[in-house]
């Protein structure tokens, strides 16, 4: 449409009660050191943000066939003149408008070209100075101002991406009706990008079947709509309606920006479509009394890299995670639990609809032989009380000894040392041949190597005796390459 057919400073974007919550509480108390086994997660260490795993480490194709090239990734803009991916970055009127000035940061500081294009809605919870400082472009909401250069047109056809966050109920009902009364609803319908809408809103709105049906349109119509994060809403409301995390968002941008970069090069993407995976994330916790644990410090890191980036290349997600703070995968069915045998109940209960399960959790190998009702107190006397532990189920070796479904790959992590008799590859095979799984990603971790550290690297088993060393790299760079092993199992 013409920018005449525009009503700029019009009713615009009046949402400014589609907020969300301005405390960023999980409710989940941090790891705490304990008497576990370091596990999976722990055995790279991570990044301090997902910003390691952009576009340039984030394997989204396994390009090059089955075993050839399980490394093969896909690099945004690789090549000799790399160029500079151009996001319009479309804010809507809600309070979570401030938390998008550090997406926008991430944006800018990971090489993009960055305009940022508000409502007028928006404009009222964080000014245009603030987004052009930022982004060091111009900023409005208006598609009159320097129309001369078309902006209404221009700025939807050079993009690379469209990320729109936060995206207000208002927001996403003209985008699914195709209103253009702005620049970023003008901009939304000349764009020819991939779209990413990020809401968020109160819970009654997002549930609202008006919004449902809107978001369904966008979805139909390819456009990536998140589902919002779930906690305190403004106010002392609570529920689904949050922003998902600006880092969560940016790892989604890297990945989509990636996947348009593999199909502009006419490579396979979203090559785990149709497949349901299951992985486990975390360090389970066995209880003493109602306040007293056995844990191990196990972050969740390397499962939910997994689970986001088998999302991004199209696979249904469960992911079962265990006392892990970081924020729900966007698109990823996450399941809570605590102890190891709620993670066995959860992985062998849903083991039958998985064609891969991923042990990326750290179970405690063992738990309290009782459980006491009231807190532990202590004594007078200075008596210690005897704690006697028992085993807990394998549930690795359980799923992978009691398979399910036909063609199902089962993956086990292992952090070894090795020892004056054996290499770490030594106990790597003989632990793959116990657990029965087909593939073992071992890291060593012999003198602290890996732990603490933002770098990991491992070496991939193959039941069928191959072993493929992953140089070092970010967890998601890692994922892209169990899940082109995974596939080539499936092919
Ligand atoms: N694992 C599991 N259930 C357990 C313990 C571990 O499923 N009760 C899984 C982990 O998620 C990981 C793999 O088994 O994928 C290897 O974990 P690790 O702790 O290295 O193995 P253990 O069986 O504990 O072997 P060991 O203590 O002899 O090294």
């Amino acid at each position: 449409m013409s920018a005449t057919g525009g009503t700029p400073h019009g009713p615009g974007d009046p949402t400014p009660t589609s907020a969300e919550g301005v405390t960023g509480a999980s409710g989940v108390p941090g790891p705490q050191a304990g008497a576990g086994t370091p596990g999976a997660d722990d055995q790279v260490a991570h990044e301090t943000s997902p910003l390691a795993g952009s576009a340039a480490d984030t394997s989204v194709s396994p390009a090059g066939g089955p075993k050839s090239s399980p490394h093969s990734s896909v690099t945004a803009g690789s090549g000799s003149a790399p160029k500079r991916p151009s996001v319009v970055l479309g804010v809507g009127g809600g309070i979570a408008a401030y938390k998008v000035c550090d997406l926008l940061r991430r944006l800018t500081e990971s090489g993009h070209s960055v305009r940022v294009v508000p409502t007028a809605a928006a404009l009222e919870f964080v000014g245009a100075a603030t987004w052009a400082a930022l982004s060091g472009q111009p900023v409005t909401a208006d598609p009159f101002d320097n129309v001369q250069e078309v902006p209404h047109v221009r700025i939807g056809k050079g993009a690379d991406l469209v990320v729109v966050a936060p995206a207000t109920a208002n927001l996403i009902a003209k985008a699914a009706h195709g209103l253009a009364d702005d620049l970023l609803t003008n901009t939304l319908l000349t764009a020819r990008c991939p779209i990413l809408f990020a809401p968020a809103m109160h819970t009654e709105m997002w549930e609202h079947p008006a919004t449902q049906a809107n978001v369904a349109t966008l979805r139909s119509r390819g456009i990536t709509v998140l589902d919002p994060a779930v906690g305190r809403l403004t106010g002392a409301d609570t529920g689904r309606g949050r922003l998902p995390e600006p880092s969560e968002i940016f790892a989604i941008s890297q990945l989509m920006l990636a996947d348009s970069a593999a199909r502009a090069a006419g490579e396979r993407v979203a090559d785990l479509t149709g497949k349901h995976v299951l992985i486990s994330a975390g360090g389970t916790r066995e209880h003493l009394d109602p306040v007293r644990y056995l844990g191990n410090s196990s972050s969740g890191k390397q499962g939910y890299a997994l689970a986001r980036i088998a999302a991004a290349r199209g696979a249904k997600v469960t992911l079962v995670a265990a006392n892990s703070e970081l924020p729900d995968p966007a698109g990823v069915h996450v399941v809570p639990v605590t102890s190891t045998r709620d993670l066995y109940d959860e992985i062998t209960g849903r083991a039958a609809d998985a064609d891969a399960i991923v042990m990326a959790a750290a179970p405690a190998d063992f738990r309290p032989a009782e459980f006491a009702e009231h807190k532990i107190k202590k004594t007078d006397d200075g008596a210690v009380p005897a704690v006697s532990l028992i085993q807990n189920p394998d549930i690795l070796a359980t799923v992978a000894h009691d398979r399910q479904r036909d063609g199902q790959v089962i993956v086990g992590f292992a952090a070894e040392t090795g020892d004056a008799q054996h290499s770490v590859l030594d106990l790597g095979r003989a632990k793959l041949e116990r657990k029965g799984c087909d593939l073992l990603v071992v890291n060593d971790v012999s003198g602290g190597k890996v732990f603490g550290s933002d770098i990991n690297e491992a070496v991939i088993l193959d039941r069928d005796g191959t072993a493929l060393p992953v140089p070092s790299g970010s967890k998601d760079a890692l994922a892209g390459v169990i899940w082109n092993l995974v596939a080539t199992h499936w092919h």
